[in-house]
C-alpha cells in the first residue's frame, strides 16, 4: 500500500473527461446490466449498515500470526480484512486459504447469525502509481486480465454464497487508485505512472467494472477507497475527488446503487479525532491552518473529514444513505509520547506540535510509521454516518520493505519505507519516519506488531 500525499498547495483542478468511446460503452453495458439485474431474482434486501447487528469475520490466518506474538492474544480475536492482492490470492497463495475457504470459515464463525466478511479488492493494472512498495502484478494496460482473471472469478465465487441470508460481504475497492488520479497527475507531485493511468483510464474502467459486477450480488456491500484527511482534505482535492468518484461510479454499467459507502484511512496512520486541538483554533491571532503540520488543510482528523466528504458525495449524486468506514487498525498513537492536554505555547507551530496526538513527522508519511499504535477496536456504527471502525490493514503486516528485496510479487522498493530517506514533494521533504528492517509489503513484521501493541490507544 502506499498512501501518497497531499499536494498541500492549491493547484488547478484536473478536468474530468470521459471519452466518447467510454461513453458509448457505458451506455451499452449499462443497458445490458440493467436488463440482467432486473431478471435476476434478488432474494435478499441489503440492510442500510451491514455492520449493525452482525459480528465480523476473524481471519484465522492473521489471528494465528497475532496470537503467536508475545502479548498478541489480547487482539488475536479482532476481525481484520482479507486482502485479495493478486490473482493467485483468490485460490490461496502458498497453500494458504483462498476466497472460498474464507467464506466457508466465515459461515462457520457466523453460527447461524449475521456476519460481515471484509475483503479488499486490490489488483488494478498499474497499481500504486505514486509509490513503489505495493506495485502489483498487472501492467498499466492489462485491464482485460483484471476483469477476466481477477474480478470475474471473485464474482463467480461470491455468487455461490449470494443467497446466504447471514453473510454480508463488505468489499473495500481498490485502495489509493482514484485519489492518485486527483493528486498525482500534474505539478510537482506528479508521477509518470499516475499520468499513464490517467491517460489510459484503466483505474476508472477497472473500478467501475468491479463496482458493477460486485454490485449485482445482493449480499455484497461496496465501499470505495477515499484516501484520508491528510491527502484529500484541501479544497483543491476535496471536491474534485468526490466528482471523480461519482463519475467512476456511474460509468461502464456501474450506478450509485452499487455503492454502499466509502472508506477513509485505509492502511494509514491518521487519527480519528484530535482531542487537544481543532482546525478552528487560533494562537495569538494565527490560525492553526497556517502551521507547518496543518499547512492550510481544512481537516486535522479523519472522522471530521469522513463526515464532510460524505456530505459532498451525497451532494454530487450518491445515495443519501451511504455510510463511511474508518480503518482504525494503526491510528492509535498511545504510549509515553502521547500528549495529555492542549499546549499552552503561543507559537502556532509549537502549539500544534505539542497538542497533536498523531506523532508522525509529516501527515503525508505512510510507511511503517515509528511510534504508531493500534487504534479503536473494530466497532459498528460508532457515530451517525459512520458504518464502522474497521481493521482493514491487518496490524503487523508491513507497508513496504525498508530496503530493496527481490521478489515475484511485483513489489518495488519505495524510499518512503527507508528510515534514512529525506523525503520528496509529496511529504514536503520530511524524513520518512519509517521503521527499519521492514519486510515486503504484506509480509509479517513482528517488530512493528510489538510497537502497535505497546502504543495502542485506547490502551489494551
Ligand atoms: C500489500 C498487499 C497486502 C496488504 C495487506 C499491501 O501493502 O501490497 O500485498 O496484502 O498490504 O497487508
Amino acid at each position: 500500500m502506499s498512501r501518497t500525499n497531499p499536494p498541500p498547495r492549491r493547484r488547478t483542478q484536473r478536468t474530468l473527461v470521459m471519452g466518447a468511446l467510454a461513453g458509448a460503452m457505458a451506455l451499452t453495458l449499462g443497458t445490458m446490466n440493467f436488463a440482467s439485474a432486473d431478471e435476476a431474482p434478488h432474494t435478499l434486501a441489503r440492510v442500510d449498515n451491514p455492520y449493525e447487528g452482525a459480528q465480523v469475520y476473524v481471519n484465522p490466518e492473521w489471528s494465528a500470526l497475532a496470537a503467536a506474538e508475545p502479548g498478541g492474544s489480547a487482539v488475536a480475536d479482532e476481525p481484520t480484512a482479507v486482502w485479495l492482492d493478486r490473482i493467485a490470492a483468490i485460490e490461496g497463495v502458498n497453500g494458504g486459504m483462498g476466497l472460498a475457504d474464507h467464506l466457508d470459515a466465515a459461515l462457520e464463525q457466523a453460527g447461524g447469525q449475521p456476519i460481515v466478511f471484509q475483503v479488499v479488492i486490490y489488483d488494478l493494472p498499474g497499481r500504486d502509481c505514486a509509490a513503489l512498495a505495493s506495485n502489483g502484478e498487472l501492467g498499466p494496460d492489462e485491464i482485460d486480465r483484471y476483469e477476466s482473471e481477477f474480478i470475474d472469478p471473485i464474482v463467480d465465487i461470491l455468487s455461490d454464497y449470494s443467497s446466504n441470508e447471514n453473510l454480508r460481504v463488505a468489499t473495500v475497492v481498490e485502495i489509493d487508485s482514484l485519489p492518485n488520479l486527483v493528486t498525482n497527475v500534474s505539478g510537482e507531485t506528479a508521477t509518470a505512472n499516475c499520468q499513464t493511468m490517467a491517460q489510459n483510464g484503466n483505474y476508472q474502467t477497472g473500478v467501475s467494472y468491479a463496482l458493477d459486477k460486485l454490485g449485482d450480488i445482493p449480499n455484497v456491500y461496496n465501499y470505495i477507497d477515499a484516501g484520508h484527511y491528510g491527502w484529500l482534505g484541501w479544497d483543491s482535492n476535496f471536491a474534485p475527488s468526490a466528482q471523480l468518484f461519482y463519475e467512476t461510479a456511474t460509468m461502464n454499467g456501474a450506478t450509485v446503487d452499487d455503492v454502499t459507502g466509502f472508506i477513509v484511512n485505509t492502511a494509514n496512520y491518521g487519527v480519528n479525532t484530535e482531542p487537544y486541538y481543532a482546525v478552528t483554533d487560533s494562537v495569538n491571532g494565527t490560525s492553526v491552518r497556517q502551521s507547518d503540520w496543518v499547512d492550510w488543510n481544512y481537516y486535522v482528523d479523519n472522522q471530521s473529514f469522513a463526515l464532510a466528504f460524505r456530505d459532498e458525495l451525497v451532494s454530487d449524486g450518491f445515495n443519501s444513505d451511504i455510510g463511511m468506514l474508518i480503518d482504525t487498525s494503526r491510528n492509535g498513537w498511545g504510549g509515553s509520547d502521547r500528549p495529555t492536554g492542549t499546549s499552552s505555547a503561543t507559537d502556532v507551530n509549537t502549539y500544534v506540535d505539542e497538542s497533536r496526538t498523531d506523532r508522525r513527522l509529516h501527515p503525508g508519511n505512510w510507511c511503517n510509521q515509528a511510534g504508531a499504535g493500534l487504534g479503536e477496536r473494530p466497532t459498528a456504527a460508532p457515530a451517525a454516518g459512520i458504518d464502522a471502525y474497521a481493521w482493514i490493514k491487518p496490524p503487523g503486516e508491513s507497508d513496504g520493505a525498508s530496503e530493496e528485496i527481490p521478489n515475484d510479487e511485483g513489489k518495488g522498493f519505495d524510499q518512503m519505507c527507508d528510515p534514512s530517506y529525506g523525503g520528496n514533494p509529496r511529504n514536503q521533504n520530511h524524513p520518512s519516519g519509517a521503521l527499519g528492517d521492514a519486510p515486503l509489503s504484506g509480509h509479517w513484521f513482528s517488530a512493528q506488531f510489538q510497537e502497535l501493541l505497546a502504543n495502542a490507544y485506547p490502551p489494551l
